[in-house]
């Protein structure tokens, strides 16, 4: 059996045959189907990417029928049980788990590298008390990449890691400055001997004390919901990370054109959306009603239910559950709970929900989370963001890489008008 698709042309009777690699083919061999020589060729018509590939990866692996997540071929759930959100990124971005002597070196590298230039903070002054933190988030990455004129040198290996070190470790600082800054508040500084997560809760809830302790409770928590957010293979963000990467511009640059995919409320800005949701629905008892609108089109979608890629239950959901419980404990359980748990029995057992394989995602329990361990809703995707830098930094390095990449440049299918003679306007 040869590992071909074989194409017959009906316009001209031809027949091709298409080579099959990994059950898909390259849409480049369709060129040569033509009627006549002059031809351009046959394209694929793919909006959305519904059935494209655009790149190998050996990053992350999705089975979405299934419910499976694994980075790297691990499986999610034991990285949430047992690894760091530290750990975790140095798996997807060198490929394997660390020994202990890398490890200890790759934290001791991301920790000392949390601190920001101090006029970079003249940049985040200049921003209006009420400005988003995920428009702050974007204009502080790209700015960042000016303090830093050498990442443009992106293919000598030394130099893109040290990029990465800093874009690792000032995230933290970055989202942790702005909110200090939005609610008039002196910035805290990162303190060396605290953990990622634990150094962000200082930098965004140190008061007068000298020296902050998390709660070890929050801090691993976080640890966990950044640990399910690295990576999630070719989404909307990381595509944008890709097609900006691979214009070979500096990774600043491209990070933030990524934070721009994600703020938008289809992508990252999902779970904000969630908790106005479920703040508007307001008591369990709106539950149904809320869901007959949503159905009928009138109140807008089940937001956090749904997933371009999973259609069961999103492994993450499952996991974050379980830190909802273990933060409620701590914090006090978060009164809209209930509301997300009726809307779930609700959606689980509805037709409507049922037929779509329409599931709770990653979002529609991580902002009570947040919002039980005081975060702004509004810096929810911000959150997101902090996290999804190691996998977008292990997908950037990946795509420069790959010898099979070039510049991202789809095609177009030109619907517009035929050529036409220019007509000056008293004539037009
Ligand atoms: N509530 C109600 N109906 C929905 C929902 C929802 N959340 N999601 C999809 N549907 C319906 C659609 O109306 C459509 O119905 P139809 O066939 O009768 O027209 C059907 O299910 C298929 O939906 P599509 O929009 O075609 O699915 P797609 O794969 O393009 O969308 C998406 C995926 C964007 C995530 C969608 O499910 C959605 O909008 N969900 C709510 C927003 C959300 O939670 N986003 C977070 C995603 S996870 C993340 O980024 C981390």
């Amino acid at each position: 059996m040869a590992d071909t698709l074989t194409i017959t042309d009906n316009r001209t009777g031809k027949t091709y045959d298409v080579p099959i690699t990994e059950d898909t083919i390259k849409a480049i061999d369709l060129r040569k189907i033509k009627v006549e020589d002059n031809d351009f060729g046959m394209m694929t018509y793919d909006p959305a990417f519904m059935n494209t590939a655009s790149c190998r990866s050996a990053i992350t692996f999705i089975d979405g029928d299934k419910g499976i997540l694994e980075y790297r071929g691990y499986p999610i759930e034991q990285l949430a049980e047992k690894s760091t959100y530290l750990e975790v990124a140095y798996l997807l971005i060198h490929g394997q788990l660390p020994t202990t002597g890398q490890l200890s070196e790759w934290q001791h590298t991301i920790t000392h590298h949390t601190i920001l230039n101090e006029n970079f903070r003249q940049l985040i002054d200049s921003f209006r008390f009420n400005a988003h933190p995920m428009g702050r988030m974007m204009a502080s990455i790209a700015a960042l990449g000016t303090f830093y004129p050498e990442s443009k040198d992106i293919f000598d290996p030394a130099m893109r890691m040290k990029q990465i070190h800093r874009i690792l470790a000032k995230v933290i600082t970055i989202g942790a400055f702005n909110y200090r800054n939005s609610i008039g508040m002196p910035y805290a500084y990162p303190d060396n001997d605290l953990s990622y997560t634990g150094n962000f809760l200082n930098m965004m809830y140190r008061m007068t004390e000298t020296k902050y302790t998390p709660s070890p409770v929050l801090e691993r928590a976080l640890d966990v919901l950044f640990i399910l957010h690295a990576d999630h293979e070719q989404n909307c963000s990381t595509n944008a990370m890709r097609a900006v990467g691979s214009s070979h511009v500096d990774p600043y640059s491209a990070v933030a054109a990524a934070c721009a995919a994600l703020y938008g409320p289809l992508h990252g800005g999902a779970n904000e959306v969630v908790l106005q949701m479920l703040t508007e629905i307001g008591s369990v008892k709106n539950v149904p009603d809320f869901i007959s609108r949503v159905k009928s089109g009138e109140g807008g979608r089940l937001m956090g239910f749904g997933h371009r890629v999973y259609k069961n239950y999103d492994p993450r959901a499952k996991i974050i559950k379980n830190v909802a419980d273990q933060v409620f404990e701590i914090t006090g359980r978060n009164p809209l709970l209930d509301i997300a748990l009726e809307l779930e029995r609700i959606a689980l057992e509805d037709d409507y929900f049922v037929k779509r394989k329409l599931y709770p995602n990653v979002d529609f329990y991580s902002g009570l989370i947040y919002q039980a361990m005081r975060f702004p809703t509004s810096m929810f995707t911000v959150l997101f963001a902090i996290a999804r830098v190691s996998g977008w930094l292990s997908q950037w390095q990946e795509m420069l890489d790959d010898a099979d990449q070039k510049i991202a440049r789809p095609r177009q299918i030109y619907t517009g008008p035929k050529r036409r003679d220019y007509v000056p306007a008293e004539k037009r």
